[in-house]
């Protein structure tokens, strides 16, 4: 469920924008994604000319690169807080007379549990995109982390919800994509998400499901790279 588009070029820039926020001494959210992962390697290209930072990745991929590019690397439970995290999205709600303002679609990469975790964790969440990623209202299937025993009693839930789920199958291995936490993941689509506040609570309550990716009042700022430049959304 990989979001298709959005340029190379674009998705660097927003990504090195990011990274340009971090001070030194600083405890640094490492989200997931191929933005993030520009705003990772840019970090470690600070580190080199001697940026002191320690980086909290929000999955194996991130965690891998940060290792590569020479970010020493900590855990919430080892420090007294996150002072930024970097994560990108799949679709990003950019219109502000709506009340879903800055609201995120997460989990393309099947991350989100332990992205939301970190990114909520942080006193300023960044978040990074590109314009294909910009829309007025949601409406991308939301990636839901369910346990695996749980799967199809929670798919029965997300229909009388409106939902439409589907169980996402892996690529290069047989069955179904398997979490970095062991789980499983359900796509559900809804139509466009007019109140994401309200359907991120209502799934929340589904026993079984430990996350999912609707992100709503979380993020503080968004990096949106473009052809020629980057675009500022405060939030
Ligand atoms: C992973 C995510 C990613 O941040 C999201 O899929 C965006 O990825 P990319 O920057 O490659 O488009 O939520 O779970």
């Amino acid at each position: 469920m990989k979001t298709a588009g959005g340029s190379d070029a674009a998705k660097r820039r927003a990504g090195e924008r990011a990274a340009q926020d971090v001070t030194d001494g600083a405890v640094v959210g490492l989200g997931t994604g191929s933005t993030t992962a520009y705003a990772i390697e840019a970090l470690g290209r600070a580190v080199d000319d001697g940026l002191e930072i320690r980086g909290i990745p929000t999955s194996f991929q991130s965690r891998q690169l940060a290792l590569e590019v020479g970010i020493e690397l900590t855990t919430l439970d080892a420090v007294d807080g996150v002072d930024l995290a970097i994560d990108g999205a799949d679709q990003v709600a950019d219109d502000p007379d709506t009340t879903g303002y800055g609201a995120l679609i997460k989990g393309g990469g099947a991350a989100h549990t332990r992205e939301k975790l970190v990114d909520a964790a942080a006193d300023r969440f960044v978040v990074v995109a590109d314009p294909s990623k910009l829309a007025g209202t949601l409406e991308r299937s939301v990636p839901i982390e369910v346990i695996p025993d749980a799967h199809t009693v929670v798919a029965d839930r997300l229909r009388e919800l409106g939902g439409e789920p589907t169980l996402r199958e892996a690529e290069g291995k047989d069955g179904p994509v398997v979490t970095d936490n062991g789980n499983l993941v359900l796509d559900c689509a809804f139509g466009p998400i007019d109140d994401p506040d309200s359907l991120a609570t209502r799934l929340a309550r589904l026993p079984g499901v430990v996350e999912h990716g609707l992100f709503v009042d979380l993020a503080d700022v968004t990096y949106v790279g473009t052809d020629d430049g980057v675009e500022t959304r405060e939030y």
